[in-house]
């Protein structure tokens, strides 16, 4: 039983599923209601040691939902697995927090919630970049403060954008689709890099060039980088979106960033640590026209000493899921993975039927296990 800062719903479930955090909406509580499970949500806003949760796990517990921040690895899948938990849903599209290895040794499904992010962090970066490019909380802050005396043709000169070089490394899901928002609404060029090309995104650049053509404007151009280096040097603004793992881990260095021009904008809304932040933090005091807007920290909730006195740089809370209806049918779609194991549903493997799992009725299956194949989980 945990203590004063859980609460639970439906008391009398039979499975006991542990919950790290309160999530938004209800639906995902009636999901796994309707799973007879009982369940136990934290309902404090800081992060939680290995060993709080280690200790919410107690004896018993069937599943669990964990955040982002907490370090699902050996301590966690063994706590779990001697409690006899049969799944875990991490809150989140990235897993990078879970050791899959860990959890498929004990027979551990774990879940995810992709698809439902892709809109809302592709607009963030939108957001971030615009924010950093025109300097809007500088200029925010500087109304705020009273220093305003009146129109002024030097003030805040920031840097246009349209019809500049786009530069995308990772091209998803998310990737691909704040390339789109920035093509299609400010007509840049693109240049990507992805270990795995995106051919599609090729396409439908190529697509609404030719539309821009027929308008008799002049077109767009898309530029599959033979690597990174090429996207830093060619690009006006970088947006990052790799999975973060041992091959992404501080992708942009020192060395890295001397490639990029000295103007250039750089966002990260993927994690935190593909970005070498205390490298970062010497460039954009050497490179005041320089800019970086950032969702997401090495190491959160901290910022890498300097970064929050630096005015050429944008800071958000790790917030680029955070509509409404992103954060619910993030809830959804985990709840819908611990619920679909306990009920012994197959497991969706076609991320193109995640709506379906947000509808009335939704699939009989679990929207998105990571680990389905290395566990052979039966699939729709
Ligand atoms: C994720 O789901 O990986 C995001 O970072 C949450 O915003």
């Amino acid at each position: 039983m945990t203590g004063k800062n859980w609460k639970v719903f439906n008391p009398s479930g039979a499975r006991r599923v542990v919950v790290t955090k309160a999530l938004p909406g209800d639906r995902w509580l009636d999901i796994l209601a309707r799973a007879d499970a009982r369940v136990e949500y934290g309902i404090e806003t800081r992060i939680l040691s290995v060993d709080e949760i280690a200790a919410a796990i107690g004896k018993r517990c069937d599943g669990a939902i964990g955040q982002l921040t907490e370090s699902w690895r050996e301590a966690l899948f063994s706590a779990l697995s001697a409690a006899g938990g049969a799944v875990y849903s991490n809150y989140a599209v990235g897993h990078d927090n879970v050791d899959l290895d860990a959890a498929t040794q004990r027979g551990i499904p774990v879940g995810n919630t992709p698809g439902v992010l892709t809109e809302a962090t592709a607009e963030m970066a939108v957001a971030l970049t615009f924010a950093a490019a025109r300097r809007i909380p500088e200029a925010d802050a500087y109304l705020r403060s009273g220093k305003y005396e009146g129109w002024l043709p030097t003030l805040f000169l920031g840097e246009m954008l349209s019809r500049k070089t786009v530069g995308v490394i990772g091209a998803g899901r998310i990737g691909a689709e704040y390339a789109k928002m920035m093509v299609e609404g400010f007509k840049m060029d693109l240049v990507y890099f992805d270990t795995n090309p995106n051919p599609a995104l090729e396409n439908h650049i190529r697509e609404f060039s030719t539309f821009l053509i027929a308008q008799g404007e002049a077109p767009v151009n898309v530029t599959c980088a033979s690597d990174v280096e090429e996207v830093l040097q060619q690009a006006d603004v970088v947006s990052l979106h790799p999975p973060l793992d041992e091959t992404t881990r501080h992708l942009v260095d020192e060395k890295r960033l001397d490639l990029m021009k000295k103007n250039a904008v750089l966002v990260n809304t993927a994690r935190g640590p593909v970005v070498d932040e205390a490298a970062l933090v010497v460039h954009c005091k050497k490179n005041p026209d320089f800019r970086a807007g950032l969702d997401v920290f090495e190491e959160e909730p901290e910022m890498k000493a300097g970064l929050n006195t630096l005015q050429n740089v944008v800071v958000a809370p790790h917030i680029a899921s955070a509509t409404r209806w992103t954060r619910e049918a993030m809830a959804t779609l985990a709840a819908s993975n611990v619920a679909a194991i306990f009920r012994g549903w197959p497991v969706s493997t076609d991320p193109s039927r995640i709506p379906e799992f947000l509808e009335h009725p939704a699939p009989r299956a679990a929207p998105s296990i990571v680990n389905a194949k290395e566990l052979g989980l039966p699939t729709l």
